[in-house]
């Protein structure tokens, strides 16, 4: 193995410059030459393809987003679209590649694998809703940005007594919902991963008001519903001067915490040794604070599961 391939894929998440830093320089390292590909596997099919140097990715480490950009490229579960990748890998002399993003980035990197091309996922999303990693590439920045938001929210809430719904990203997981609701003081947390009874809800707010409580904030998962839908679903149990707030794509952005950016240069690192060690389909994570990978096939068999202690917490602590 002489040239590897490194793109990005899906939705950008904070480190992910930090991961692709650390793959160039392990691999320059060891004496391998690599090369980046632009928009993720649409520019792969595309042959949006330049060599990347050590130079190349200095001053990167500090900054959001991805500087390979990203896309959405489902045209690659195609047998078709996966050829004229392949097309483009020969044309370039890559060897092996390493795929930062999502659980749909992790289809291309086995497909790529099976045709020969050994290819190392890492797990590069806000969302943290990949299995065997305990977290990804960018929620730690998510989260951040999102507590961030949250207390500006708690200094109005109280100036008013009013109830703010923040919506929080993370697709169909709470991760997100539930670290930012803890870390935020959170009076309640709404996530896919457990029912809700929304005339409860009401009813603790409530009590809540009646106790003295004067900045009462849900945050909400994405998943579960709109935020504006929640705050109507509430109203018509009470007067509390709610408001809706959704925290949107603020959160995929901004500089990476110090989390995020040394477990993207762990990640990178390895990603690299895994294929010096002429491995391949396999998917990188960070279990109990070590960094591990797995087959790409056992991710698909697995389901991530959020750490819903982190609700029952919750919930003792916002009486
Ligand atoms: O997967 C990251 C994520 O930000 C999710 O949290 C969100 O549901 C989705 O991407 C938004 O996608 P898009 O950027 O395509 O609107």
């Amino acid at each position: 193995m002489k040239r590897i391939g490194i793109l990005t894929s899906g939705g950008d998440a904070p480190g992910m410059n930090a991961a692709i830093r650390a793959v160039t320089r392990r691999a320059i390292d060891k004496g391998l030459e690599v090369f980046g590909i632009n928009y993720g596997y649409a520019g792969l099919v595309a042959g949006d393809i330049f060599p990347l140097t050590s130079d190349d990715v200095s001053d990167r480490i500090q900054r959001g987003g991805t500087f390979l950009y990203s896309a959405r490229y489902p045209e690659f579960a195609n047998v078709e679209g996966q050829l004229k990748g392949i097309e483009q890998l020969k044309k370039f002399g890559i060897d092996a590649l390493v795929v930062i993003g999502g659980d749909g980035s992790y289809h291309g990197a086995l497909r790529l694998t099976e045709h020969g091309y050994n290819t190392i996922g890492l797990p590069g999303t806000i969302d943290n809703d990949i299995p065997f990693t305990d977290f990804t590439i960018g929620f730690d920045t998510a989260v951040s940005t999102a507590v961030d938001a949250i207390d500006k929210l708690h200094d109005t809430a109280s100036s008013h007594e009013r109830t703010f719904v923040v919506e929080v990203m993370g697709r169909g997981a709470g991760d997100v919902a539930l670290w930012a609701g803890v870390a935020g003081g959170a009076q309640k947390i709404i996530v896919p991963e457990r029912d809700f009874d929304i005339k409860e809800i009401a009813q603790e707010v409530k009590e809540g008001r009646e106790q003295g409580n004067k900045n009462m904030i849900i945050v909400l998962a994405e998943g579960v519903m709109h935020a504006e839908d929640f705050k109507k679903e509430l109203d018509k149990y009470g007067d509390f001067d709610s408001r809706a707030t959704v925290l949107g794509h603020v959160q995929r952005g901004g500089s990476p915490t110090v989390k995020d950016r040394v477990l993207a240069s762990k990640m990178g690192a390895y990603a690299v040794d895994l294929l010096l060690d002429g491995k391949g389909g396999l998917a990188v994570g960070i279990e109990n604070n070590k960094i591990t990978s797995h087959d790409i096939l056992d991710l698909f068999d697995s389901k991530h599961k959020p750490d819903l202690s982190l609700y029952d917490l919750n919930e003792s602590l916002s009486r």
